[in-house]
């Protein structure tokens, strides 16, 4: 009787509805796609979930998701336009302060709308969910004195490993702005060395103490300091893996989730899939992605591209944002919007050429189509130099590609059957998994709602000061005890030597 009543309890304590409150604020619709599945599955599971996010999902028959519409803040994104001011070649701390000053101001966006919702909603949450891209984000957890679990769609910043006590080896596992494609010489590496160090300075002395002023005025003067709500955190869950990232040690706070938005094929559009059908020669898949607007390339860049494809013996589908194309080839059609993951499954498609964000690398593998990246900005550089690694692709500079080299590029990965043949075997490798990426981070959410909170998952080295973390005050004091060992050995001798002079002379005299 006793065992049934506590199957029942048990039973009950896991099927509870909790309220969930999320903050995806990131305008990108690429890293909006990694986010959805999150809060449909909860939603799905009985969980009462609440949103904000420029991305809505919009589906009625989600009755317990609450969806509260960003998309005006892709205006601020648009405005402050990425690609220029991002751009591989500008110094890394500058696309960090650019990330952090354009992340400020859609949060703002998004707290001004919270500060009315939350009064109207009257609600209290369960639980948080924030996207980790910006630690004011953290101020939720003042608001909300609940768990926070972070979720992000990159790889973590270097201020976000430090808040989990995260191991940041500079050459092992730079930033993940670093742009490491020409590998480690002794060059880059005092680079990226100078860079961790950089970055630190900036962050902790100027961005943090601006993030918590700002915190405060929205969340009340009694607010914890911002960077302790950021290292409050109770889990992070992050798409990566060790197969398109750099291998690295990871604190047990920190669970990778991966091919968050892989979906089941869906029927392509009817002119879409004719155009496919009919280019038996193989086709060409342009895309850039939806940050990078071809558009707004160099004008001298995109004259190369659009040379060297009208010169390729295959089809062009070329994803092209705007309703002018100059000079468009006979052998390039375009559209304003594409569906990548079903082009990808088409058999005719031979290379896919993009920009390297880690969605788009996601999908390619999943349909086996081998790649020529094209790295902007942001992770790019770096999931470019994996993918080459990797056997599964060739990498061109955009800044200095010409013609010859980019046709190249793009008829040997067409052509050269050892692209095909990696990225089969990567498929496998890449989708071997003991569960879903959307199963996983539902699994990890509802633990830390049955625990209320993983702090036992907590690595000491969050309360560490840097000074304890590199074992400085251990080599101080073994410093000082072989200096004084040495001293008094020193003394030793000179004495003794002294003392058999002293005996030497008494008896000679
Ligand atoms: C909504 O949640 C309840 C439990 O809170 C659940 O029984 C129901 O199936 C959920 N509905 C949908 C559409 O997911
Ligand atoms: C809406 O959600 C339901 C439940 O997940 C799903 O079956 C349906 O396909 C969705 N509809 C659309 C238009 O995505
Ligand atoms: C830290 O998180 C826990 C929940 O995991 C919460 O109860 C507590 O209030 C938080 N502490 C601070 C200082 O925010």
């Amino acid at each position: 009787m006793l065992v049934v009543t506590l199957t029942l309890f048990a039973l009950l304590r896991h099927s509870q509805s909790a309220k969930i409150l999320g903050m995806f604020f990131i305008p990108a619709h690429s890293h909006q796609v990694m986010y959805q599945p999150i809060w449909r599955e909860l939603s799905l599971r009985g969980h009462q979930v609440t949103v904000f996010t420029p991305n809505p999902l919009r589906n009625s028959s989600l009755t317990n998701l609450t969806e509260i519409d960003t998309s005006l803040t892709y205006d601020i994104l648009r405005r402050e336009y990425i690609g220029d001011k991002m751009a591989k070649d500008i110094y890394l701390i500058d696309s960090m302060l650019w990330l952090e000053k354009v992340s400020e101001e859609i949060l703002e966006e998004n707290f001004k709308i919270a500060k009315k919702t939350f009064t109207e909603l009257e609600s209290d949450f369960d639980l948080v969910l924030v996207e980790t891209f910006h630690s004011l984000v953290y101020g939720l957890g003042c608001r909300f004195k609940v768990p926070i679990i972070g979720v992000h769609s990159l790889g973590l910043f270097l201020h976000t490993q430090d808040a989990v006590g995260n191991p940041t080896h500079p050459v092992l596992n730079p930033d993940i702005f670093f742009n490491v494609m020409e590998g480690f010489n002794m060059y880059s590496k005092i680079r990226s060395v100078v860079y961790n160090l950089w970055y630190r300075l900036v962050y902790y002395w100027y961005v943090i103490p601006k993030n918590d002023r700002l915190s405060k005025k929205y969340w009340g003067e009694d607010c914890p300091y911002i960077r302790d709500l950021e290292k409050n955190v109770s889990l992070i869950l992050v798409n990566t893996n060790p197969i398109l990232h750099l291998v690295r040690p990871q604190v047990p706070q920190v669970v990778e989730v991966g091919q968050m938005h892989i979906a089941p094929k869906n029927v392509l559009p009817r002119d879409i899939q004719d155009y496919l059908d009919a280019s038996t020669q193989g086709v060409v898949y342009f895309n850039l992605g939806s940050n990078v607007r071809s558009a707004s390339f160099k004008i001298s860049a995109r004259k190369i591209i659009i040379e060297a494809l009208s010169e390729l013996p295959y089809n062009v589908l070329w994803k092209w944002e705007d309703d002018h194309f100059p000079d468009k080839p006979k052998n390039v059609v375009t559209r304003k919007w594409l569906p990548q993951q079903d082009i990808l499954g088409h058999r005719n498609v031979k290379v896919f050429i993009t920009q390297g964000g880690l969605q788009s690398l996601e999908e390619s593998i999943t349909n086996c189509v081998p790649m020529v990246g094209m790295p902007v900005f942001a992770d790019q550089p770096l999931n470019v130099y994996k993918m080459v690694q990797l056997g599964i692709g060739r990498s061109v500079d955009h800044m200095t590609m010409t013609k010859e080299e980019l046709k190249e590029a793009i008829r040997d990965v067409a052509e050269n059957k050892k692209y095909r043949e990696k990225i089969y075997k990567l498929k496998d490798l890449f989708s071997d998994q003991p569960m879903s990426g959307v199963d996983k981070s539902v699994w990890w959410i509802e633990y830390v709602l049955r625990h209320g909170g993983a702090k036992h998952l907590r690595s000491a080295a969050v309360d560490m000061s840097w000074f304890e973390y590199y074992l400085l005050d251990v080599f101080l004091v073994l410093f000082f005890v072989a200096f004084v060992s040495v001293y008094l050995i020193s003394v030793c001798v000179k004495l003794s030597f002294s003392t058999l002079r002293f005996k030497h002379k008494t008896k000679l005299n």
